[in-house]
């Protein structure tokens, strides 16, 4: 077989090949095979040397032709199967933009949190800042530091949980943290910390043996019952309204001289009297007082230099009478279709 009869067959050869090619890696080979180093073609195009003069021209012109067409029949066939790969991308991606979204499900602060927040926030507001103290106490703290010694009666006005270590308990107030502040900072002293407190009471409506409290503190020059009251006040107003009213009323507790409990005017009925305030027009929010003065020699501060005043007030309280909870227990059960609601 003459060499240009052989380059007709490898041509053809070629294109067939080529056309026929159903992927990218296929057309690769085939160029490859007629193409490459060692390609079919290539090896005809190398030995044109060993040819006669003569034969040379009309072999080289038909070789270099051979591999034009199937140069130019690969680029074809690579565009098609190009074209075609995308094609069939495009159809497996393919979207359903009328199918409707998922919806996911966003969480958010608990009620307690968010009103624990609302609280600090307030008094951050007025120049106080935050502190925090442990949950698991000494006597020392929770008591005797609170002017409470062992013998007096108020300590049995709390069912304190004692752990088994001795003089180790659950702290049944955040007051606590008064002292732990007071020890290692000199006055003035304007503090607020939020916290757990813990009390061996039977769950039922309004008790839980784990609830949340937040305390507050100032230590100053001067620092008046007056000022005590209209702190009160502008928290009752941030937290019920700007129509609400506060008054106090005298109470005890060891730690302040004098004590009071305070209320606030009823955020129902605005004190005309109702269900929700019982018809007496008026809530308990909290427990305030001007810190004794044997509390503030106790932490080494010269109760002829400074006063102050403190107030204590139960988150879950004041959560159920904005919100009109009526039990406890909801707070801790975990129901989202109770918390979500918040
Ligand atoms: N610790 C008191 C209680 O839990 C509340 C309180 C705090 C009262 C600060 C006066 C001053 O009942």
């Amino acid at each position: 077989m003459s060499i240009l009869d052989k380059l007709e067959e490898i041509s053809k050869e070629g294109q067939k090949e080529v056309s026929s090619a159903s992927s990218l890696e296929g057309l690769e080979a085939a160029r490859v095979s007629f193409l490459g180093k060692k390609g079919k073609i290539t090896v005809i195009l190398k030995s044109l040397g060993d040819l006669s003069l003569e034969d040379r021209p009309a072999i080289g012109k038909k070789a270099n032709e051979v591999r034009r067409s199937i140069e130019n029949t690969i680029s074809k066939r690579k565009e098609e199967l190009e074209s075609k790969a995308l094609e069939q991308k495009l159809e497996e991606e393919v979207i359903d933009i009328t199918l409707p979204g998922r919806c996911f499900f966003t969480g958010k602060k608990h009620l307690i949190t968010q009103i624990v927040d609302e609280i600090t926030d307030t008094f951050i507001g007025l120049g106080y800042r935050v502190a925090e103290g442990p949950e698991v106490e000494t006597e020392y703290y929770n008591f005797d530091a609170l002017n409470t010694p062992a013998d007096h009666p108020a300590r049995s006005l709390m069912d304190t949980l004692y752990t088994q270590k001795d003089g180790v308990l659950l702290r049944t107030h955040t007051s606590p943290v008064q002292i732990r502040i007071m020890e290692k900072t000199l006055p003035p002293v304007y503090i607020i910390a939020p916290g757990k407190a813990y009390r061996r009471d039977v769950p039922d409506p309004s008790h839980s043996p784990m609830f949340h409290q937040v305390e507050g503190l100032a230590v100053d020059k001067n620092i008046t019952f007056g000022d005590l009251k209209g702190t009160l006040e502008v928290f009752a107003k941030k937290m019920f309204g700007a129509d609400r009213k506060i008054r106090l009323r005298p109470h005890f507790f060891p730690f302040t001289e004098p004590s009071a409990e305070v209320d606030v005017s009823c955020i129902m009925c605005d004190g005309k009297g109702c269900r929700v305030c019982s018809g007496v027009g008026w809530l308990e929010i909290l427990g305030a007082g001007m810190v004794d003065p044997n509390v503030l020699s106790g932490v080494g501060y010269d109760p002829e230099e400074v006063s102050g005043f403190a107030f204590g007030m139960g988150v879950e309280r004041i959560a159920m009478l904005k919100y009109g909870v009526n039990d406890i227990r909801l707070f801790f059960e975990n129901d989202m279709r109770f918390l979500a609601q918040f």
